[in-house]
């Protein structure tokens, strides 16, 4: 496996951090690890200082957007070891997503060794309170000097790491979008690329305008079927039944979605992926039997959605127990803390092995 070259920073701004006010993405820890594509193979391997970089006014992908990441968290269980949860799936999920997007892998071995080295670097950025957690934001983007459109034949990995609390604070008000989409079905919404979320922009901040805080996404054919929020997949309690809808190729293949499931699966919970219609969710919501809706996601985990509107029809689930959702949560916040027993093989030591190796 290759090395990874490591420069440590001499000034750790650590001491700066006030771990009781991190909203999310504001605050990166000391180091990053950085990675070239240069003539067919990925070269430079370096973990060092997080700061600045240089790119030409021509690079590619701020032109025609092939750029991808992902998202994932490590923790510290209760003894103080900092934890990973599944990070093969997100080395795995990002190679897909360059797949889509025309883009070269990237060694999963090496995706996780500089994983490792880097929160090991980094492990007291971890936040200490239950729920927080060190927010890892792997991401590759064509670095090409020309503005033609075809596939980089350059490209930068870079990994950066910072503490988050909460995504969302409150529950989450969602409006249903009958005018705009964010993927098609053939398109790229499975992949964690950076124009999905571009494109649903403009969208949400009408969404916001009139009061709302997310959108609800329905299938770009009909405007029937429920896709996801874009920064989480859904989650519908009817009568009972967890049905999230199933993933088709426009919708991103969440890992916390996955978990949810299996979790559920595990407990006896009757989980269902399947197409599900906004007619449903009415259908349901008007009948009484639709007792929780909830979003998932690595940075959200789980949020409480409170009221979803479909045209002139507010449904209010702001009373809702979300007792999934609440059990959820639990579970996956005691499998980061180490009090609840991982029997899936989904929590990962992070590695000792940068001082041994100098
Ligand atoms: C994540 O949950 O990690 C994501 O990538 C969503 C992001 C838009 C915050």
């Amino acid at each position: 496996m290759k090395r990874i070259k490591i420069t440590k920073t001499t000034e750790s701004r650590l001491s700066e951090i006030d771990f009781d006010n991190i909203p999310f993405g504001r605050t990166f820890s000391d180091h990053m690890f950085m990675a070239d594509y240069i003539n067919g193979e990925w070269t430079n391997l370096e973990i060092k200082p997080f700061g600045y970089f240089t790119q030409h006014p021509a690079n590619l992908a701020l032109h025609y957007g092939q750029s991808i990441f992902e998202g994932m968290k490590a923790s510290k269980d209760i003894n103080g070891q900092p934890l990973l949860l599944r990070p093969e799936m997100h080395a795995r999920r990002m190679n897909a997503s360059a797949e889509r997007m025309c883009m070269p892998t990237f060694d999963e071995e090496i995706f996780l060794d500089a994983i490792h080295k880097l929160v090991e670097l980094d492990a007291g950025w971890i936040p200490p309170k239950a729920g927080s957690a060190l927010y890892i934001r792997p991401f590759m983007f064509a670095a090409d000097e020309f503005i033609g459109v075809r596939p980089g034949d350059v490209y930068k990995y870079i990994i950066f790491t910072g503490p988050v609390g909460n995504y969302y604070s409150t529950p989450v008000k969602l409006w249903a979008e009958e005018k705009y989409v964010r993927a098609a079905v053939g398109g790229v919404g499975e992949a964690k690329t950076a124009g999905n979320y571009a494109a649903s922009l403009l969208p949400a901040k009408l969404a916001k305008e009139k009061g709302y805080d997310q959108i609800m996404w329905l299938d770009s054919k009909e405007f029937k079927y429920i896709q996801e929020v874009g920064t989480m997949n859904l989650f519908f309690v009817i009568d009972g039944v967890v049905i999230t809808p199933e993933t088709d190729g426009a919708i991103l293949k969440g890992i916390t979605r996955d978990g949810f499931i299996t979790i559920l699966k595990d407990k006896g919970i009757k989980v269902e992926e399947r197409k599900i219609s906004i007619d449903e969710v009415v259908e349901a919501y008007k009948a009484g039997k639709l007792t929780e809706a909830f979003g998932s996601g690595t940075a959200a985990v789980v949020a409480k959605i409170a009221d979803i509107t479909y045209r002139d029809l507010l449904m209010d689930l702001s009373n809702s127990e979300n007792k999934i959702g609440t059990l959820l949560k639990s579970e996956i916040d005691g499998l980061r803390a180490g009090t609840i027993k991982d029997t899936r093989g989904w929590i990962v030591p992070v590695k000792q092995s940068v001082e041994a190796e100098g």
